[in-house]
């Protein structure tokens, strides 16, 4: 689907708005709620297609979920209640879903299929296969992809080093170590964002990260009890509208109850690092921390991040990027392989779109090197979101900066993560002032 673009809004982007519920927390809420005895109530739930992939793959596994605007209720089936889906599952577009899924379901005593759309299919599984096999887990792969084949065994307590800075691969493996004969230790690469060791807590596990911030040890067969949430605003979703009122002039924004785990804010430590007007006012919450965040225009001055700071920032790198794009000077984004196995070869996507606002981007192995100029030349004003939310919401920002119309391509994929994306960037638009 090919749609217009708003540009460049006079007065800039104003307002408070607050976002859908995080993707992250709300895939973990439905898997967790439906391992615990009692019901689960997920407030603020994700609604969007990637949630809604894990919650019709839970149904076919025997959990009875009712969903009513954004509130979902989970009837808990406990560890031992699962049943065998009677067909595949099919995830989507969805990676956190199928990776968490897998660990969840290595220790079943069924076997489950779990197959994906031609992106997700093209995503690495043996990240996720080969650790899980340290625990005598059974996992079929297809050439290292979905389909993949899960056969269902009693799995072995673990002592394993990530080779991978993944929250994904290490929820799968926290998942797997529930069902395991004794307590399991998982050594993290890198500490990436811990929502499965907050939420996992909160339900009645037992798990100790140690002071490393990556040394997680788990403790087998927890009684599980289910819980009433409310998931915080998704701050990769606020993170567009963050970026849009730092690169508009005469922007002035607030979004409110946004999720802060720091594990998962490096954007508002990079933000602030690279000149952004930012103040952050937290609220007080169970699990999870959140807050209101205020962000006004600001001129903003090039970056360097390294691998260090890649797993807290690491869905916002393309955002990053646009910002450098305006940054006057060099950025230079290194050690961020890891987005070429996202929903796009990120790397490539963000070159590709990005150039076309006439700013000199460089592609390296593991990243990219920013030329940034305030003023950009338009080459070409049609964008893509080449599939991947992430980008074609990069794009639809981007455009906010110019005054020549623009279209994007491919922009059913925001769908993934945030349906409702276009209605809230209008009502931080002044009326009057944006072509739709
Ligand atoms: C996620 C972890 C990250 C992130 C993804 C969501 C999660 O992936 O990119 O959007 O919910 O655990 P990796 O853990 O593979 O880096």
């Amino acid at each position: 689907m090919k749609i217009k673009l708003n540009t460049r809004p006079f007065n800039g982007l104003h307002g408070r708005l607050t976002v859908p519920g995080d993707k992250s927390i709300s895939h973990r809420g439905l898997m967790l709620g439906a391992i615990s005895s009692g019901q689960t109530v997920l407030k603020h739930f994700l609604t969007a297609d990637d949630c809604l992939s894990t919650l019709n793959a839970l149904r076919s596994l025997g959990v009875p979920i009712t969903r009513q605007g954004t509130t979902v209720t989970v009837t808990g089936r406990e560890r031992h209640g699962l049943t065998a889906a009677t067909v595949p599952l099919d995830m989507g577009n969805a990676g956190t879903a199928t990776r968490l899924l897998t660990g969840l379901l290595a220790g079943q005593p069924f076997d489950s299929t779990l197959v994906g759309d031609p992106s997700l299919s093209q995503r690495p599984m043996a990240r996720v296969s080969e650790p899980l096999a340290t625990m005598g887990a059974a996992i079929e792969l297809t050439a290292g992809h979905l389909p993949l084949t899960i056969h269902g065994r009693p799995l072995h307590a673990t002592n394993v080093q990530m080779t991978v800075a993944s929250a994904q691969v290490k929820s799968a493996l926290i998942l797997a170590a529930l069902s395991a004969d004794g307590p399991s230790t998982i050594v993290e690469k890198l500490p990436t964002r811990d929502h499965t060791e907050r939420l996992l807590r909160v339900f009645g596990g037992q798990l100790e990260t140690a002071a490393d911030g990556r040394t997680i040890t788990v403790q087998p067969h927890p009684q599980l009890v289910g819980q009433t949430l409310t998931v915080p605003g998704d701050l990769s979703s606020a993170a567009f509208f963050m970026a849009a009122a730092s690169i508009v002039p005469g922007s002035r924004i607030r979004l409110e109850r946004v999720g802060l785990n720091p594990t998962r804010s490096g954007f508002l430590t990079v933000l602030k690092r690279m000149g952004g007007d930012v103040s952050v006012e937290r609220l007080t919450n169970p699990g999870e921390p959140l807050g209101n965040v205020e962000i006004a225009f600001s001129t903003l001055k090039p970056i360097r991040l390294t691998a260090k700071d890649v797993p807290a920032v690491i869905d916002e790198l393309p955002l990053v990027a646009l910002l450098a794009a305006t940054a006057d000077g060099i950025s230079v984004i290194s050690g961020a392989e890891e987005l070429r196995v996202k929903e796009t070869d990120r790397i490539a996507t963000i070159v590709t779109e990005l150039s076309k606002l006439g700013v000199q981007i460089t592609e390296q192995p593991d990243g990219f090197v920013i030329d940034g100029r305030p003023a950009w030349q338009l080459q070409t004003p049609n964008f893509d979101s080449h599939g991947d939310h992430r980008i074609g919401m990069m794009m639809a920002i981007a455009a906010l900066r110019l005054s020549t119309p623009t279209t994007l391509s491919g922009a059913e994929a925001i769908n993934i993560s945030y349906p409702g994306f276009f209605a809230d960037l209008q009502r931080l638009l002044p009326s009057g002032e944006a072509v739709s």
